[in-house]
């Protein structure tokens, strides 16, 4: 039985994809945005016998495990298991005023002075450190309402002040006071290219000390980067003449909350296997410490919109393909020199046929290249469409009944259709050794700012009050720093070991204590044990 899963989301940016997500997943379970069960629009969206919200359009049994995501107080009434965080009041009160009934009002969390970290990493984790037993009294009363709680989310941009520091220190004492519970995160970069100026200029210093907790405290990171997020949104939104206007964080936004719907799809309608968060990574992440993915989706469409271009079908080797193509990742990494796949898992929505799926993989498994020591695994999940959404098979148009997207400026705020009338649809998770490139960047960026000694004086206050009263905070500073540099070091060793022959060996003999974590690691996992693999 999955268990529930609490989400933070902190800073600006988190709460503005949080705030997509939610009004994703509330129409995918048929719940108002009001927070109103409507069993009706199951009926209305589907043709079988069945009135009961709980068979698909096959009249085939489907679990809608709301509980994972929203609690179900009295009379049909559904809230979010989700704690708002942020230092400063304005995006919070935004999603106040929009949705004023989804939210548990005692889930805001707000500073007090509400002058937000103003993108120090060190002030926003200064300000967690010191209020931790507010924000963890917010989080106990949130679990104390779960039945078998599983873990949490952690929704944040690495570049900023709060989702970077207070997300950071929030990692922390989460995973000191939940050591057993998984925690996961959705992180953004600014940018992976190097070259492109942030629009936060301390953004190398926050991203470095961040990158060391996700290392330490995350069980499993999704990264995603702005930079190519908007490459993506320009493809898909700036062809059509009726939507060209340039892209704003709300069509970014959809393609994450994409992701995480996608990604959580199987433990919300549940699927004989891969029903729990845990499973999932457990068969994407080999050793702890190598837990970054990068999430691809194929094909994104808007099918709220008449005149689209018009996306032919797609054959499930196509989709496969695509879902390896570097243009269809949520972060691209540019001047690889190749790299290999640790592991990768597809989660497909389609209807295609045991044998059609069966010859894709094995011709895709030709395309991809491994680690010399994994086994070559293409791991498929089958995703279900939510029973409370109209699917139009004729007209490519996707019809959100509950229409819930208030304030939508000419349907650009409407969900992106990922379970449309296309007959494939996938999202695919890989965990690959070219995700040193990235790090590699953090580092060299960092060291060209750091260099010049620019902008130092407030992160040396932070450092000050944070680990010696009265200090400069130099010292300090500089030992916080190298000890990042040095944890991000390490990563970028262990992701390149990867592609020697001799890993195996190698990590024999000098890692028993990894050893023991992955065998606690797989003893945790309930394993699904029926995946389709090759
Ligand atoms: P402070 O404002 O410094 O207290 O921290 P914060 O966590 O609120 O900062 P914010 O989340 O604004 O982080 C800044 C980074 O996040 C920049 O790189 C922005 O481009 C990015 N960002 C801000 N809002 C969004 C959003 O809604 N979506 C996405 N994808 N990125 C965002
Ligand atoms: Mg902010």
């Amino acid at each position: 039985m999955p268990g529930e899963i609490i989400t933070l989301q902190a800073g600006q940016c988190g709460n503005q994809i949080g705030q997509q997500f939610w009004q994703q997943i509330c129409a995918e379970h048929g719940i108002s945005l009001d927070g109103e069960f409507d069993a009706s629009l199951y009926s209305a969206n589907n043709n079988n016998s069945s009135n009961s919200p709980f068979y698909n359009e096959n009249n085939i049994l489907i679990d809608d495990r709301k509980n994972i995501f929203f609690y179900e107080s009295d009379n049909n009434r559904y809230t979010p298991r989700s704690i708002l965080i942020d230092l400063e009041p304005r995006v919070l009160s935004t999603i106040q005023n929009k949705l004023p009934n989804l939210f548990n009002p005692k889930n805001y969390y707000s500073a007090k002075n509400g002058s937000g970290a103003g993108n120090n990493w060190l002030s926003g984790f200064n300000y967690s450190y010191q209020h931790n037993e507010e924000l963890l009294d917010v989080i106990n009363k949130e679990i104390d309402s779960c039945d078998n709680f599983e873990g949490f989310k952690l929704i944040h941009s690495v570049a900023g002040g709060t989702g970077s520091g207070l997300g950071s220190y929030c990692l922390e004492s989460l995973n000191d006071n939940f050591p057993k519970k998984l925690i996961n995160t959705y992180s953004i970069f600014p940018s992976n290219s190097g070259n492109n100026s942030s629009d936060v200029v301390v953004q190398p210093y926050n991203t470095l000390l961040t990158l060391k907790r996700l290392i330490e405290f995350s069980d499993s990171t999704i990264l995603m980067d702005n930079e190519s997020l908007t490459k993506i949104s320009i493809e898909i939104f700036n062809e059509n003449e009726f939507l060209k206007q340039s892209i704003s964080f709300n069509e970014i936004n959809q393609l994450i909350s994409t992701i995480i719907s996608n990604l959580t799809n199987s433990i919300r309608f549940p699927n004989y296997m891969y029903n729990s968060l845990t499973s999932i990574y457990s068969n994407l992440i080999p050793l702890p410490n190598l837990h970054f993915l990068i999430p691809s989706y194929y094909p994104f469409t808007i099918d709220y919109v008449d005149n689209v271009k018009k996306i032919r079908k797609n054959s499930i080797y196509e989709i496969l393909l695509e879902l390896l193509n570097k243009d269809n990742k949520l972060l691209q990494i540019s001047n690889s020199n190749g790299g290999n796949y640790l592991s990768m898992l597809s989660f497909l929505n389609c209807s295609s046929k045991q044998n059609d799926i069966q010859r894709a993989i094995l011709k895709i498994q030709e395309r991809v290249s491994f680690v010399p020591w994994a086994t070559s695994n293409i791991n498929l999940l089958y995703t279900k469409k939510s029973p409370y959404l109209k699917y139009n098979r004729n007209s490519k148009r996707n019809i959100n009944n509950s229409d819930n997207n208030s304030g939508s400026n000419n349907g650009r705020n409407k969900p992106l259709n990922m379970n449309s009338n296309n007959d494939v649809s996938g999202l695919m998770l890989s965990n690959e050794t070219n995700i040193v490139v990235l790090f590699k960047k953090i580092l060299k960026n960092f060291d060209k700012l750091i260099k010049r000694n620019a902008f130092l004086e407030n992160y040396k206050k932070g450092a000050g009050s944070l680990f010696s009263e009265g200090s400069s905070g130099n010292n300090e500073l500089i030992q916080e720093f190298n000890d990042s540099k040095e944890s991000v070091q390490n990563l970028i060793d262990a992701y390149t070991a990867c592609d020697s022959t001799s890993y195996l060996a190698d990590l024999d003999s000098d890692d028993e204590r990894n050893g023991a974590v992955v065998e606690e690691f797989e003893h945790e996992n309930n394993n699904p044990g029926g995946s389709t693999q090759m």
